[in-house]
């Protein structure tokens, strides 16, 4: 029995390929910054699945987000993000959107890559439509959604493993992103 080429070609192969670092990609970032269409766009590219965490929670409570803030308030939608975040994570290979108050109140697997979409306050008010204003309850009154997110900046900042620039187009910022995560072994 070749007993030394059978461990010489285990040993290596191991070397090849080396255990991934992280579970999932967890985009983090203020409300409007494009978390869902670049995650879209990113899972596609690096042959992940895509999963929305406003999207779950409104399909498992068949409910929109607005009438989750209405009628259970603010507290109970903070309840439901960290318990589907926590659900998700226990799976792998995905590309998770989050909304922009989850990594606030929620906490966050340790074996996610986060990454924090950066864009200005401006032009994330400049990107949105009225009708994607209206859907977001925390965006109504534009001067607490300013302070709000002056407030929140320095803990997406804090939390993220790499941050982008996202004051261009997504097509022009994605390719950053692109080659950040294929430089991490991210399974
Ligand atoms: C929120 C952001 C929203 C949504 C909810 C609360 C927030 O998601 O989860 O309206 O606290 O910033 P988007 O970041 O996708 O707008």
């Amino acid at each position: 029995m070749d007993v030394l080429g059978f461990c010489t070609q285990t040993r290596s192969m191991e070397y090849m390929t080396p255990k991934p670092v992280y579970d999932n990609i967890v985009l983090i970032g203020f409300m409007g910054s494009g978390k869902t269409s670049v995650g879209k766009v990113l899972a596609r590219k690096l042959y992940k699945k895509f999963m929305d965490v406003d999207t779950l929670i409104e399909a498992e409570q068949n409910s929109s987000v607005n009438d989750i803030f209405q009628n259970k308030k603010e507290e109970h939608f903070r309840v439901l993000e960290q318990k589907c975040i926590n659900e998700l994570t226990q799976n792998t290979g995905q590309v998770i959107a989050t909304g922009g108050g989850l990594p606030i109140y929620s906490s966050i697997s340790k074996k996610s890559l986060i990454v924090y979409i950066n864009a200005d306050f401006d032009v994330i008010l400049e990107r949105l439509t009225t009708k994607e204003r209206d859907k977001r309850p925390l965006l109504q009154n534009e001067s607490e959604a300013r302070a709000l997110f002056e407030e929140r900046k320095h803990i997406y900042e804090e939390q993220a493993d790499f941050s982008v620039d996202a004051n261009q187009s997504i097509p022009t910022f994605i390719h950053v992103i692109v080659d950040y995560i294929l430089d991490q072994r991210v399974l």
